[in-house]
């Protein structure tokens, strides 16, 4: 049965980004938090077909290395007229210089090429895969999804990545255009509104059940 009675978890990410709101998601919880930054633990190579195979190979490479229960996230956005690209290849569609402006204006052009104009043509939906990930080989998958569509311009001056032309079913802002702790707007007994957060929202009840 898994559980966290060491009271520690190491965060297996190094984008500083990402490790802060690790933090933040957690802060409910009476664990210590590490990173595989803070450790100088190597990058594994993110090989995986799905975003949770490259969550898998991030925890668990964390945890055989450090002998301590790792958590990983991989997430990104998929649209569905362009068979779920750029999917696990969100990051990596934003280049060396994490240019989203070009991926976020690559997508959009390649719905423009397809004639796909109306709403119902542009659906799409961001994704994260947690893993949780014993060093005696136990994990635990938390997969959480939001549905939504692509709209052109870009809106909002909040978030990073995809959020700016992302606006997520039933609400009239997108992503960009809600401040984190509405994206978010997780709490212990409340799913939140973002992938992550419905995501961490299955993790809580996982870890709250023990
Ligand atoms: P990862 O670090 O390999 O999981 O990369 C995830 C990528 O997906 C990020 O670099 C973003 O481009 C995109 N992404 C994931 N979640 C979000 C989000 O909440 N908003 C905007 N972009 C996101």
């Amino acid at each position: 049965m898994i559980n966290l009675e060491e009271k520690k978890l190491l965060i297996a990410s190094h984008n500083e980004g990402k490790i802060s709101e690790f933090r933040e998601l957690l802060n409910f919880f009476d664990v210590k938090i590490i990173s595989s930054k803070e450790l100088q633990l190597p990058e594994p190579v993110e090989d995986g077909i799905s975003f949770e195979e490259n969550a898998l190979i991030k925890a668990k490479s964390a945890a055989e290395l450090s002998g301590i229960v790792a958590l990983s996230d991989d997430s990104g956005i998929e649209v569905e007229a362009l068979d779920k690209r750029p999917g696990i290849y969100s990051a990596r569609w934003a280049g060396p210089d994490k240019n989203f402006v070009f991926a976020m204006s690559e997508i959009n052009r390649m719905l423009d090429e397809l004639g796909a104009v109306s709403e119902e043509k542009r659906r799409a939906c961001f994704v994260c895969a947690l893993c949780l990930y014993y060093p005696s080989g136990e994990h635990e998958f938390f997969v959480g999804k939001i549905d939504g569509k692509i709209v052109w311009p870009p809106r909002g001056k909040y978030g990073f990545g995809y959020d700016a032309i992302f606006l997520p079913d039933g609400l009239n802002k997108t992503f960009g255009e809600l401040t984190s702790s509405e994206k978010h707007s997780w709490a212990i007994d409340k799913v939140g509104l973002s992938h992550r957060a419905i995501a961490f929202s299955k993790f809580a009840k996982f870890l709250t059940k023990k």
